[in-house]
């Protein structure tokens, strides 16, 4: 390296490495933490754990009100059981010595589109029918919402379920949305959009297919004004809390090597019948 390089490498390094990590979000040094610049012993007093998660994504605390709708939808989805392949891959990982954060980095690992990621499609289709509702109206950008799920054969994000006829997560989410809308702590737009979501779903079916925890989450995340990114996060921050107290509680088990299935059963087979290696 040239003398000229290496003066020019020094001249500009500190404010180089200084601006590398720039963050609008926490400024540390010895002695010192802030938050979004709250110190960090005053929101330790003051803030709470779902006023501190809003604060760190969003930049501001929230109101009271508004932490108080978040916490319900991120209590809601904090567990679906070893039915949720999540879960029931955490707990395996912790039977086969990978220790906890092996475990819940597996569990988490697996919240992906399909697994965990309705909520977020959800969030997308609730903001593209507000958009359209400016245009034809609510009732209309729902009914052509639908027609073209219909059309190219997906689900509508958000509702529906395996095994809940009626996700018992629905109604207390939604009733705190109204409840929270009429108070006007949020307006109610997206509520009104899932409501009438649901409502055309049902229409000429025998049995309904009403909104899910992904959909009543979405509903409150949108609320919230969370974009969909950032519901898809807090699904995992809070399915998180789910992953960890399984992974846990099998590892205090002591079990090793946890297939997906109990030892006594076998996977069904359906390849070629046993045949002989050609000897040539
Ligand atoms: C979760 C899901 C896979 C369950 O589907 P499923 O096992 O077929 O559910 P059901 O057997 O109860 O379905 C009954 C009927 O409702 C329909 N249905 C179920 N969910 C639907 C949805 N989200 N949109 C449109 N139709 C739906 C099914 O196609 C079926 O119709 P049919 O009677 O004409 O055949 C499905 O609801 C779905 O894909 N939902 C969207 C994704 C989602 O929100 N996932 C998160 C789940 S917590």
């Amino acid at each position: 390296m040239t003398p000229a390089r290496r003066q020019a490498m020094q001249d500009t390094a500190i404010d180089d490495v200084v601006d590398w990590w720039s963050t609008d979000i926490s400024d540390i040094e010895p002695g010192l933490i802030r938050l979004r610049g709250y110190p960090v012993q005053d929101l330790i007093d003051r803030a709470g754990f779902v006023r501190t998660i809003w604060l760190m994504v969003r930049g501001e605390l929230p109101s009271r009100d508004q932490a108080s709708l978040l916490e319900k939808a991120l209590v809601a989805a904090v567990d679906h059981g070893p039915q949720a392949p999540s879960i029931a891959a955490a707990r395996m990982a912790a039977t086969c010595g990978v220790g906890l954060q092996g475990a819940v980095s597996t569990g988490v690992g697996m919240l992906g589109d399909v697994h965990g990621g309705a909520g977020q499609q959800s969030m997308h289709l609730l903001e593209s029918i507000d958009s359209a509702s400016d245009s034809v109206g609510m009732k209309d950008a729902v009914a052509r919402s639908l027609a073209e799920l219909r059309r190219t054969g997906r689900h509508v994000p958000g509702f529906g379920h395996r095994f809940h006829p009626r996700d018992p997560r629905r109604d207390p989410l939604l009733q705190a949305v109204a409840e929270h809308a009429s108070r006007g702590v949020v307006e109610g737009r997206y509520l009104a959009i899932a409501e009438e979501l649901e409502r055309q779903l049902a229409q000429g079916r025998s049995r309904p297919v009403p909104m899910n925890i992904d959909g009543a989450t979405a509903v409150v995340y949108c609320e919230l004004g969370f974009p969909p990114e950032l519901g898809r996060g807090l699904f995992i921050l809070s399915r998180s809390v789910g992953i960890l107290a399984h992974s846990w509680e099998e590892l205090q088990s002591g079990r090793r090597i946890k297939g997906p299935i109990p030892r006594r059963l076998l996977p069904a087979y359906g390849g070629h019948p046993e045949r002989e290696v050609p000897r040539s």
